[in-house]
Order: structure tokens, then C-alpha cells, then sequence
């Protein structure tokens, strides 16, 4: 059944930002940290530490660690890729990381420049060393429902891979829609191959981008079969550079007003967070797409 609380992973800070067309100052991106841990949201997903020729939006990572004012409380996770990686956030003070891979090889090769089996081993020395340092890794696997170039993923193949982060120690793996093209069926379909196959729907987190509408159908899938963490970003921003169509993920807002119908509990304000979301929007120059911030919002 449905939980009673569920866990709130808000990305917009690394997932939303990564992906405009300009590079945000960092003074905007530490408020919009502020902002989002004053309206409750505790697991915050700060930025990567990629490399900064493929994502320079996020190239500022550790001017934006060393000077974040960081919440008693709130965790700031950030993305990590390989070795270099690691040490640059371990230097910067980071205690929680996530890995990214991919269901599929061709999305592995545009976004890792590794192939599907290269991708594991490139992760394999970062998680056992984290895991040592006593960091908290998250696994998250892309194109776990339909990937751009080879069309319709198999849910065994999506298992495969998802097994593998676990194994390698990952305490919990994210199942992403990169490109936003899963409906309610496929994801019950797979949160049950991944039960099936052993893994607690505790490790479970779902992650959806809202491509074609289905975000919240998706994760009110996910809900009724116990899945506890959600992703979602703040206003709705979002996408990934390296998977075309992948448009924004499920808008915070917009979750929070569906947990709320549901009784279940997740201590986000909404107002506060409706105001953070039209406030960054102003800063982009263009509205949030989010519908609960549209109906909300000034
Ligand atoms: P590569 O070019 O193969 O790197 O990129 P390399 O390992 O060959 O190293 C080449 C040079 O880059 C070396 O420098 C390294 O030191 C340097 P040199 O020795 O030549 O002077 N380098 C680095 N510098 C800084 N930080 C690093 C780093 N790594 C290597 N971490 C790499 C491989 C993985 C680095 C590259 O492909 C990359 O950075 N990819 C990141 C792409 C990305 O961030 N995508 C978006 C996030 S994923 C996503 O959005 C999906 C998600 O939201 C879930 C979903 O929606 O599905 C999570
Ligand atoms: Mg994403």
C-alpha cells in the first residue's frame, strides 16, 4: 500500500539547472538552496562534479560547496562520475554522492562516453571508496522506460542494470525517465520486476521527467506500490543535455499538491515553495511550467 511519508529528492538545483541554455550565477543558486531548505525540503541535490567542458552550468561545483550555508537537517547529494570525480567532491566536503548509469548503451556512450559494461567499472572504484569514507551513495539508471535511439527498453535489461549499481554498494537506486515517455502500466511493471528480483522497495526511488504529461500518473503508480522517495524539481525545471527530449522532471510543487490529497505526509511547504519557484523563474525569464505553481503563483 501507500506509504505514509515520503522523501522528497528535489534535483531542480542540479538537475533543473544543468540544463539552461545559460549558466545561473552562483549567487542565485545559493539562495535558490536557501530557499528550498527554509520550505522544508531536506535532501537537496546541489550540483555535480562532472566535467566542466560537458556541463559548464555546473562548473562552478565547489565555489558553490565553499560557500553554501548549509541547514542543520538537510542533506546535499551531488553528482559523481568516476574517480576525479569523487575526489574533487571528497576535497569539497560532500557526504553524499550518486552515480548515474544507463539501461541502455547508447545513452551511456552520449553521456558517460562508456559503454554499457565500461560504466560499471568506471563506478566500481568510486562507490567502494565512498562507501569507505562512509559517504552515502545513490545509484540512479537512466532510460529505464524508453531511450531516443534504441526505442523501448526491456524491463530485464533495466533489472540487469539496476542490480549492478545495488551490488556494487549503492544503498539506493533511482529509476529514471529520462525522456519522460513512461505511462502508469510500464512503471508498475517494472517497480515489480525489480521487487521480484529481490530488491526492497525501500531502495526504490522513481525519477520523471514530464515530457508527455504522465509524471504524476507515473508516480502515483509508483506510491501504490510502496515506493517512499520521489524525485521532483522545483518549478518543474529540468532535463538532461545529453538525452534529447528529456524536458523537465516532475514539478516539486505538483507532487507535494498530490501527497497532500493523499494524506501523506512530506513537511514541504507549499506556499514557500511556489514563491521560490516564481521568484527563480523571474531570474530565467520565462514561467514555470509547473500547473500548481501556475495556479498558485503571483
Ligand atoms: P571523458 O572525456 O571520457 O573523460 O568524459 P576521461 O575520463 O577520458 O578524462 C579526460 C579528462 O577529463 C582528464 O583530464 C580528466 O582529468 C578530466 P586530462 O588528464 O586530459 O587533463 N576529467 C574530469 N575533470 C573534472 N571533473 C571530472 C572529470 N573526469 C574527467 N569529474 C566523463 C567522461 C564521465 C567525465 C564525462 O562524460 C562527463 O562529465 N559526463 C557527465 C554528463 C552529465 O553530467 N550528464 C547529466 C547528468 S545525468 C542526468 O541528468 C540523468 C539523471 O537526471 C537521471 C535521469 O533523468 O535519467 C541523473
Ligand atoms: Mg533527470
Amino acid at each position: 500500500g501507500m506509504p505514509p511519508r515520503v522523501t522528497i529528492w528535489e534535483v531542480g538545483p542540479r538537475d533543473g539547472l544543468q540544463n539552461e541554455a545559460t549558466t545561473v550565477p552562483v549567487e542565485v543558486k545559493l539562495e535558490f538552496l536557501d530557499r528550498l531548505a527554509a520550505a522544508g525540503l531536506t535532501t537537496l541535490e546541489a550540483t555535480s562534479f562532472v566535467h566542466p567542458k560537458w556541463v559548464p552550468q555546473l562548473a562552478d561545483a565547489e565555489e558553490l560547496l565553499e560557500r553554501l550555508r548549509p541547514v542543520a537537517g538537510v542533506r546535499y547529494p551531488v553528482l559523481v562520475p568516476n574517480e576525479r570525480g569523487l575526489d574533487r567532491a571528497l576535497a569539497a566536503g560532500v557526504r553524499h554522492i550518486a552515480v548515474f548509469a544507463s539501461a541502455t548503451q547508447a545513452f551511456a556512450e552520449r553521456n558517460l562516453n562508456r559503454g554499457f559494461d565500461e560504466q560499471f567499472a568506471m563506478f566500481e572504484p568510486v562507490v567502494s571508496r565512498a562507501r569507505r569514507e562512509g559517504v552515502e551513495v545513490r545509484g540512479y539508471l537512466s532510460m529505464c522506460f524508453g531511450d531516443p535511439w534504441e526505442g523501448v527498453v526491456d524491463p530485464a535489461q533495466v533489472v540487469r542494470a539496476g542490480r549492478n549499481l545495488l551490488d556494487l554498494g549503492c544503498t539506493q537506486l533511482s529509476l529514471g525517465d529520462t525522456i519522460g515517455v513512461a505511462t502508469p502500466a510500464g512503471v508498475e511493471r517494472l517497480v515489480t520486476a525489480f521487487t521480484s528480483a529481490g530488491t526492497a522497495v525501500a531502495e526504490l526511488a522513481v525519477h520523471f521527467h514530464d515530457t508527455y504529461g504522465q509524471a504524476l500518473a507515473n508516480t502515483l503508480a509508483a506510491l501504490r506500490l510502496g515506493v517512499s522517495t520521489v524525485d521532483s524539481s522545483a518549478g518543474g525545471l529540468g532535463g538532461c543535455p545529453y538525452a534529447e527530449s528529456a524536458t523537465g522532471n516532475l514539478a516539486t510543487e505538483d507532487l507535494v499538491w498530490l501527497l497532500d490529497g493523499l494524506g501523506i505526509d512530506h513537511g514541504v511547504e507549499l506556499d514557500a515553495l511556489v514563491a521560490t519557484s516564481t521568484w527563480l523563474a523571474q531570474r530565467l525569464g520565462r514561467p514555470s511550467p509547473s500547473r500548481v505553481v501556475r495556479a498558485l503563483g503571483g
